[in-house]
């Protein structure tokens, strides 16, 4: 053991005695930096519906969307995720919507990109938007397929980057996706596209919010237990982050973020690697339910759900407080 000292020689509180002493000797750092911001993004001019189960975030039309980029960009938020509520109407097995270089989440990129170029904009590579099953891949006889879905999600992920997405996120669990889907990027001149694996993805309960905000709760049947992974398992993390990074994964994602703060631990630990977080919407539900209800003070859960991440070992988090709390901390 590394000699600290003994009490009474040895007091630990004193350096928490004073502010400046105990900002002088905290070991990590929370920043703006850090942050990746999820958007729900609709159709229409003007408009803005609040998400019931996630009091605070709205989905919003393109030219609102725009505005938020800008208010990130301004904070010095470096990256946006755009997640789009498609039209059920566009929904199909087939998930065709995903490859129209003009649908939703395209016209989205094109719109933020052209007014802030300075911002980072990630999408997911998933069909679960756009599939009238809800599942992330193609049903066949009830089962998620895999080849036939990775190669629907190589054209998904051109088509998003030919509109101008810096960073894709495949989220849809298929093995051998991220190896394909660089090979798709690269052979179309994409070599400077970056992918953002969700490599330990669980079968999560906390993903609910989310389904509710791009509609894919009412879509889904089952669930999505044969390819998202079982919330026993922490091995299996590793060899799932291990293969995505052999297949060209820039950065990988442990998601959810507060209950799986060990995988995220576990991860960077092992890999020494960009290791990114997300917070999701039933963590973010959980806090602010308990928020407005005055149960929790929101500023300062806000920041240490947030610095629970950077002490696990997190590089990034994406997290739907990113500009509440670029503001608390620009403000503290
Ligand atoms: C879709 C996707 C999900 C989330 C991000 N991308 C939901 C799911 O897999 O069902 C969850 C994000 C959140 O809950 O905040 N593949």
């Amino acid at each position: 053991m590394i000699p600290i000292g003994k009490y009474p020689t040895t007091r630990l509180r004193r350096n928490r005695h004073d502010d400046w002493n105990r900002r002088l000797v905290a070991e990590h750092k929370l920043s703006a930096d850090d942050f990746i911001l999820p958007v729900f993004v609709i159709e229409g001019d003007a408009k803005r519906e609040p998400v019931s189960s996630m009091p605070g975030v709205d989905r919003v039309s393109v030219d609102l969307l725009v505005e938020t980029a800008g208010e990130a960009a301004a904070l010095g938020i470096p990256a946006i995720a755009i997640f789009p509520e498609v039209d059920p109407a566009l929904k199909t097995p087939d998930a065709r919507e995903a490859c129209n270089s003009g649908n939703l989440v395209c016209r989205a990129i094109k719109a933020v990109k052209t007014a802030h170029p300075q911002i980072g904009i990630v999408c997911d590579a998933a069909l679960d938007p756009f599939n009238s099953d809800g599942h992330d891949g193609i049903v066949r006889d009830g089962y998620v397929v895999n080849d036939e879905s990775v190669e629907i999600l190589c054209r998904q992920s051109v088509v998003q980057a030919q509109a101008g997405c810096d960073v894709i996120a495949p989220s849809d669990m298929m093995d051998g996706r991220v190896g394909a889907i660089r090979k798709a990027l690269d052979q179309s001149g994409f070599e400077h596209v970056r992918i953002m694996s969700y490599a330990a993805k669980y079968a999560s309960a906390f993903y609910g919010p989310f389904r509710d905000a791009i509609g894919s709760k009412s879509a889904l049947k089952g669930d999505k237990k044969t390819y998202q992974m079982d919330p026993a398992n922490t091995d299996e993390a590793i060899r799932e982050v291990a293969q995505d990074l052999d297949e060209g994964a820039d950065m990988v994602m442990v998601k959810p973020g507060m209950p799986y703060l060990d995988i995220v631990y576990r991860v960077k630990e092992t890999f020494g690697v960009p290791t990114i977080v997300y917070q999701v919407s039933g963590e973010y539900a959980s806090l602010k339910g308990a928020v407005q209800n005055g149960w929790l003070e929101n500023d300062k859960v806000v920041l240490e759900s947030l610095m629970a991440f950077k002490r696990a070992g997190a590089d990034g988090i994406l997290t739907y407080m990113a500009i509440e709390a670029a503001k608390l901390l620009k403000n503290s």
